[in-house]
């Protein structure tokens, strides 16, 4: 098959965007280098079309590529780790804005690692560290790392364990697992795909924030700051749990789609 049957086919049993979506990912191809090569034979054509069949069976487009993409930058993704989501550039974007490149970083329950590669790769002399815990997702993060040539410190281990990284912080950052146990099965098809251990923040969602809170802002340097990615509605319950702790000038940032989206603040001098 050539690349132009092959293309043909995809849009047979998907829709156009994600048949160039696998187009692009498989073969690094867009419309005008399928409009030059359509008629030759590619090398990898396995490769396409087991992405084809896995998106037909509705596994999320990511899985079946084993790419995402975050902030212009590339990732493997796979099952076993949450797919990227823009909404987390909210934060990113934020962390960015405070910092001059110096700071000393953690990101808690990394994932993928998309926060703590973008920032390493944005503040090359800045000392940033990634904890995630789970073996699949661990493996993804230690491959993209690799995979950008990014300085990041890598920590398999809990984010309930506060002891496993010694020392103070400049910038605590984290989108932590936050959905409510109960609502996780009602959740879409494509996200049943997606790790419960990503997903479940205990039974009002609130359980990472709660440890973040209670052990780890004590390890933020007085005039730290802590960036937390949110669920739409846990603004206020999370700036609650920040207040009591020694954070002031509590504040809620939102998205492009004007929903509540990080919950930011300052230790107190
Ligand atoms: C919502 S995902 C976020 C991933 C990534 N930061 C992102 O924004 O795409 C939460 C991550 O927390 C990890 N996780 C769950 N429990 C953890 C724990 N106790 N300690 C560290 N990481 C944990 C999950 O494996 C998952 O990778």
């Amino acid at each position: 098959m050539t690349y132009s049957e092959l293309y043909s086919y995809a849009k047979s049993r998907l829709t156009e965007y994600e048949a160039m979506c696998i187009m692009e990912d498989i073969f690094e191809f867009d419309r005008s280098k399928l409009a030059i090569h359509g008629n030759e034979i590619p090398e990898n054509k396995k490769d396409f079309l087991t992405a084809v069949e896995k998106r037909a069976k509705g596994i999320p487009l990511q899985y079946a590529t084993g790419k995402a993409y975050f902030m212009g930058r590339e990732y493997f993704v796979g099952e076993g780790v949450l797919i990227p989501r823009d909404d987390t550039e909210v934060a990113v974007n934020e962390c960015i804005e405070f910092m001059t490149g110096n700071e000393r970083v953690i990101d808690l329950c990394s994932g993928s690692g998309i926060i703590a590669v973008t920032l390493a790769k944005e503040f090359p002399k800045a000392e940033i560290y990634a904890v995630e815990l789970e073996n699949k997702a661990f493996a993804y993060l230690e491959k993209n790392v690799k995979y950008h040539h990014a300085d990041v410190k890598l920590v398999h281990d809990s984010i309930f364990n506060e002891n496993c990284v010694e020392g103070e912080f400049d910038i605590i950052i984290s989108n932590p697992p936050y959905i409510c146990t109960d609502i996780i099965p009602d959740l879409q098809s494509e996200v049943q795909y997606e790790p419960k251990t990503a997903l479940d923040g205990g039974n009002d969602g609130l359980d990472f924030y709660r440890c973040i809170a209670e052990k780890w802002v004590k390890k933020l340097r007085k005039g730290g700051k802590i960036i937390l990615e949110i669920g739409e509605e846990q603004a206020k319950s999370v700036g609650e749990l920040l207040k009591v702790q020694e954070i002031t000038q509590i504040s809620v940032v939102k998205d492009i789609q004007n929903l509540d989206r990080v919950v930011f603040g300052t230790v107190r001098k």
